[in-house]
This record gives C-alpha cells, structure tokens and sequence, in this order.
C-alpha cells in the first residue's frame, strides 16, 4: 500500500467525521469504503491500475465529503479537489490525470465519456456499493421520506433496477446472479 493511498484514505476519513458531526452522515463509512472494495476486486479483474482505482474510489465524492461547489456538480469540483490533494502529495503527472478522470466520470450521466478501464472500475463501483446496502435504501423510502409499505418497496425495487442498468456491460455480467437474488428474494 503506498503512502499516498494510505495519506489521501485518512484525509477522507477525518473529513468524513467532520462531515457526520454537521450532517449526521458518515460518507467513508457508509459509503466510500464500500465503493473501494467493488473497485479493488474489479481493477483485479479487469486487469486495472491498483493505485489509480483505489485513488479515484476514495477521491469520487470527496467533493460531497469536504460540502465544496455544488452536490449535482460535486464530480467538476471533486476533480479540482483530487488535482489539489494529488498535487500537494506530489503524485505521478500521468496517473494523477487518470484519477482525475475517476472522479471526473463516475456519475452516470458521464458514462460515454469514460476512456479508461480504471473510471469503469470506480463508477461501475459506485453503484456496486449500493447492493451492499440495502437497509440504507429502505431506510430513506420509509423513514426520511415516510412511504408507505408498498410505495418504498416500489421505489427500492426501481433504484435497483436503474442501478444496473447503470454499470457496464461487462460488470453487469459479473453481478447478474447477486442482483437476480436480491430481486428475487425482495420482491418476489
Ligand atoms: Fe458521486
Ligand atoms: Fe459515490
């Protein structure tokens, strides 16, 4: 594990804290660390850089984490904030752009923009993590928004379906029988 990884993953879990102490939301916890297990066991298969797809995973929504510009734009302004943490380290020109382009493209309105097998990787990863948590998507239809039994349970089933429509088509093989599981077993 290379320092740089292991400085830019503690500056995300101490701003996670700060971020949870205002908002009640621990993004590294909830979130972060499980895109970055999707990531790394993706990069392992499709034969990614490690480092680059840890980086990105951990940088994504960084710009969420630190509340700097807009949440609908938080992957422009994760990008500048990646450039500025990457530089300061003094990290590698060349893969410092392909972490960039991580966060840059990990929202799925930027999928026919990704290049790189390192912004499937996190992207793709992104939206892995929320099969792991599946309380959190029920959680938000019936406690913060007050759905009824059938309106949350409708509302998880089509976030999930979006969700893989969303990855690639390559992931979206590798996650055919864990999301044919769930659906079957939630909403059978
Ligand atoms: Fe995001
Ligand atoms: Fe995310």
């Amino acid at each position: 594990m290379s320092n740089i990884v292991d400085s830019i993953r503690e500056n995300i879990i101490r701003q996670s804290k700060i971020y949870e102490e205002k908002n009640g939301y621990n993004y590294y916890e909830n979130h972060i660390k499980y895109v970055v297990k999707n990531a790394l066991e993706l990069a392992e298969k499709y034969g990614a850089d490690i480092e680059v797809v840890e980086l990105g995973a951990l940088l994504h929504d960084s710009a969420a984490v630190y509340e700097y510009g807009p949440i609908e734009e938080h992957n422009v302004y994760g990008e500048k904030l990646a450039d500025k943490m990457l530089s300061d380290l003094n990290y590698d020109e060349t893969k410092k752009e392909l972490v960039k382009k991580c966060v840059l493209n990990h929202r799925s309105s930027t999928k026919l923009n990704r290049n790189t097998i390192e912004e499937k990787c996190v992207a793709d990863a992104d939206v892995i993590a929320h099969f792991d948590r599946i309380p959190d998507l029920f959680s938000l239809a019936y406690h913060d928004r007050g759905m009824t039994i059938l309106e949350g349970a409708n509302y998880v089933k089509g976030k999930l379906e979006r969700d893989f429509n969303k990855l690639s088509d390559e992931s979206k093989v590798l996650l055919k029988d864990r999301y044919e599981n769930i659906m079957k077993v939630l909403f059978n």
